[in-house]
């Protein structure tokens, strides 16, 4: 791989509550809005080349938020497909989501099927959402299914290593730009395995601000950076 390559964007989109309460309206109007972002970035990203981006939608945490804004949270899928499939189906975007949907609401669980099943022969990017999802999770997860695969007798234990246990995550394409607005400079449990070697933009806009132009200075950010993958530079 090129090492400027940018294949896999991750955002951890945040700030959604304070730029509502910034404008004293409700946070859900922050969310509805920050649905209207990962729209406008996922076609910038798509016709910008990326391959793959990847937005923290709902952390396994985010449970203990109040009922009416979870509720809210998992109106969204429904929300955002009726008002932007066509886009997204136009810029050939394929959707996709990683987390655990078994425990969401029927109608989430119902769009996101429908999304998915809709936008499956798209040849262009793919969005994924992180849904229900934490990072822990998932590595629990995949130790788990190793696990069952030594006892079952078709994997054997030395036989373990870098590739077998990425490939038992929920997805496995490193990151190479992980970027968290609002100001926060956190992982919150986000693609741990697969930021290993990502670089990390953290910029003090609010999701819903977030449009094109920042997309370019964080990936103007990115091209300058010096990605050594633990070698030495390219510049010595
Ligand atoms: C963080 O803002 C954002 C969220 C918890 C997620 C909201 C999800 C979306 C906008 C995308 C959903 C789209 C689909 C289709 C599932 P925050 O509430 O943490 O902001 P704050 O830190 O200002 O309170």
């Amino acid at each position: 791989m090129q090492k400027k390559e940018l294949n896999h964007l991750a955002i951890i989109l945040d700030g959604n509550g304070r730029w509502a309460q910034e404008r004293n309206m409700p946070r859900i109007k922050g969310h509805y809005e920050g649905g209207r972002r990962v729209k406008d970035i996922a076609i910038a990203a798509s016709n910008l080349g990326i391959k793959r981006m990847t937005v923290y939608a709902f952390s396994t945490e985010n449970w203990s938020r109040p009922d009416d804004e979870v509720n809210f949270i998992f109106k969204l899928p429904k929300i955002f497909l009726d008002k932007y499939l066509n886009d997204l189906m136009k810029h050939q975007i394929r959707v996709e989501y990683i987390g655990d949907i078994s425990y969401i609401p029927e109608g989430a669980k119902k769009s996101i099927n429908d999304s998915m099943i809709k936008t499956n022969e798209n040849i262009g990017m793919t969005l994924c959402f992180a849904l229900n999802y934490g990072s822990q999770d998932e590595i629990v997860k995949a130790t788990k299914k190793i696990v069952q695969q030594v006892e079952d007798g078709s994997l054997n234990i030395e036989a373990i290593n870098k590739e077998i246990f990425a490939a038992n995550l929920m997805d496995n394409t490193p990151v190479d730009l992980l970027i968290r607005t609002s100001g926060e400079q956190r992982i919150s449990n986000f693609l741990l395995w697969q930021i290993a070697y990502s670089e990390i933009y953290f910029t003090d806009v609010m999701w819903p601000d977030f449009d094109e132009k920042q997309l370019a200075l964080a990936i103007e950010e990115y091209k300058r950076r010096d990605r050594r993958f633990g070698g030495l530079s390219n510049a010595k």
